[in-house]
């Protein structure tokens, strides 16, 4: 592994491009900032990623996909907090009228720019006069907050509703939590996964594949009861991690000891660190480019009440690439509160509790004709309520703004005894920027030598990831070995998750040397021999061993 600079980011993003790994979009028509394509050799190991991290979650026992939609009604992502507080702080050159993220212009004066409020990026940046990274001038506007979401409209004329495409995957997960929970047959603990597109409207996209518009994310949210201390087995990590807390010290222990120190504060987001760190590896990233930060409480996202991220090294430095939040009750306590729908889960008591009752109830004879079918999801949304509430009060209930009256409700007091009740899970989430880990795998894996004189670069790709499986080769195309070659590439691309690629065009060596660039583990070579004696030369891309072996004893 050779050291990260420009000339080899340089030559990586050439081969990359060339061979249809990475790419950028619509360059035909200019291209769009922020916006790649997996090309036809990415396209498979995008697939490979995700599968594999959906494997790999899915191996914890307790785990469901789900997929919910991308475009998102506006009443979800306020609920969420999305409308309100997601969004960077835009500034535009006064010169040329650039827009441009205003801790990205003072991020070499102040090494957490992204973590500053906004009067002290402004007071920084009229210190310091950056200059505009288009046109050089230095003469800023004033600092605005940008929303990060993408608007649409989902519906034509009058009757469309506002929309977004969605930010995060997350939100899917928790309004879907009542179909996930009877799913689980409504025992916690419980996870829900999902990959697919996320979307920001970046203000400056910038660094490749780091900084997208769109994006591919994969996330897990993990509901737990918050009074049960969760119980891991930490001994699956016995290699210490280099860990940077929050007050800015970095310490180098195994997971278990920062958990039992208090250095990860919660025990599942500890566990959840050690899967991250087992996946990434899984699939290429090399362990001593990986460590894990914690956030600074000025830079948490509006839902988390702490966060663990996975930063990888590579080309463009330490990059967040996967984000290990608790969450807490916030998403779905603010589901709740926006809709009147129940998202908790019943917690049953050891031994039943005498317990004081002291909030409302409706009253059936008034709520029951008022509110018709939503009548019984009223009384729910009530019963909710605590005891210092005060009617009328409005309230949307699946859709429909209603007004509930003093007329509408009871006061209830009295002691019950009561065999559990109902609480608002917590949840912690490991989310996964599957872009940034693609770009950070291959940096990692390649790998730039010299062969017989001549430069020589390939991908030391695991072969769970690889994009290409096998290469089939035949020596000439003539006699024929392209006809046994083409036989036997045929019949290994109709084999479950193999891929195979006939390639019999240039010298031999020109060969191997394109299938070792995007990573093919293996090549089949057919020769003169294959045609007598039914076997074919096996190549390994990393000992560049050749053995032979019978056709019908391919390891595949
Ligand atoms: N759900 C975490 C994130 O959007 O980064």
């Amino acid at each position: 592994m050779e050291e990260f600079n420009t000339e080899r980011l340089g030559r990586l993003t050439g081969m990359l491009k060339r061979r249809g790994v990475i790419l950028p979009a619509f360059e035909i028509h200019g291209g769009a900032a922020g916006l790649y394509d997996f090309g036809p050799v990415g396209g498979r190991l995008r697939n490979r990623v995700n599968q594999t991290w959906i494997d790999h979650w899915q191996s914890l026992g307790n785990i469901v996909e789900i997929s919910c939609p991308t475009i998102t009604p506006y009443s979800v992502l306020e609920a969420s907090g999305h409308v309100g507080e997601f969004s960077d702080y835009l500034t535009e050159c006064s010169e040329c009228g650039e827009a441009s993220r205003a801790d990205h212009l003072v991020e070499d004066i102040h090494p957490n720019a992204d973590t500053l409020s906004k009067d002290e990026l402004s007071k920084l940046i009229e210190e310091h006069n950056p200059q505009c990274p288009a046109c050089g001038a230095s003469d800023w506007g004033e600092i605005e907050a940008q929303n990060l979401m993408f608007n649409t409209k989902i519906g034509a004329g009058l009757s469309g509703r506002q929309g977004f495409l969605r930010p995060e995957t997350a939100q899917g997960m928790f309004t879907s939590f009542t179909s996930i929970y009877r799913h689980f047959r409504e025992r916690l603990p419980f996870g829900a996964i999902q990959t697919g597109k996320g979307y920001r409207n970046e203000i400056s996209p910038r660094q490749g594949m780091i900084r997208l518009r769109e994006f591919n994310m994969a996330e897990l949210e993990y509901f737990i009861d918050p009074e049960i201390a969760p119980i891991h087995d930490f001994s699956l990590w016995k290699n210490p991690v280099t860990l940077i807390a929050d007050d800015g010290g970095e310490v180098v222990m195994t997971l278990e000891k920062a958990v039992d120190n208090g250095v990860i504060r919660h025990p599942t987001v500890g566990y959840f660190m050690g899967w991250t760190m087992d996946f990434l590896l899984s699939v290429g990233i090399n362990p001593s480019f990986l460590r894990f930060r914690q956030h600074e409480s000025t830079e948490m996202a509006h839902y988390a009440q702490d966060c663990w991220d996975a930063e990888i090294l590579g080309s463009y430095g330490w990059i967040e690439c996967v984000g290990i939040a608790h969450r807490g009750c916030y998403d779905l306590t603010a589901h709740e509160e926006a809709t009147g729908q129940r998202l908790r889960a019943w917690r049953t008591f050891d031994e039943p509790k005498v317990v004081e009752i002291d909030g409302w109830t409706t009253d059936g004879a008034k709520a029951g004709p008022a509110f018709r079918s939503l009548a019984g999801k009223v009384n729910q949304f009530v019963e909710g309520l605590p005891s210092d509430s005060s009617f009328p009060l409005s309230q949307n209930i699946e859709g429909t703004d209603l007004q509930i009256l003093p007329e509408h409700v009871k006061r209830v007091q009295r002691t019950e005894n009561v065999n559990g009740e109902w609480f608002v899970p917590h949840v912690v989430e490991p989310a996964f920027g599957i872009d940034r880990i693609i770009w950070h795998l291959l940096d990692h894996s390649y790998t730039e030598t010299e062969k017989s004189g001549e430069d020589y670069a390939y991908l030391s790709l695991p072969e769970v990831i690889a994009p290409v499986d096998v290469t089939v080769l035949p020596l000439f195309e003539k006699d024929g070995m392209d006809l046994l070659a083409q036989k036997i590439h045929r019949d290994l691309c109709s084999r479950k998750n193999i891929f195979s690629v006939y390639d019999a065009s240039g010298s031999i060596g020109k060969r191997y040397a394109r299938a070792d660039e995007i990573g093919v583990p293996w090549c089949i070579t057919v020769d003169h021999e294959s045609l007598s004696d039914n076997t074919v030369t096996l190549r390994n891309r990393d000992s560049g061993e050749q053995t032979r072996v019978s056709i019908d004893d391919l390891p595949f």
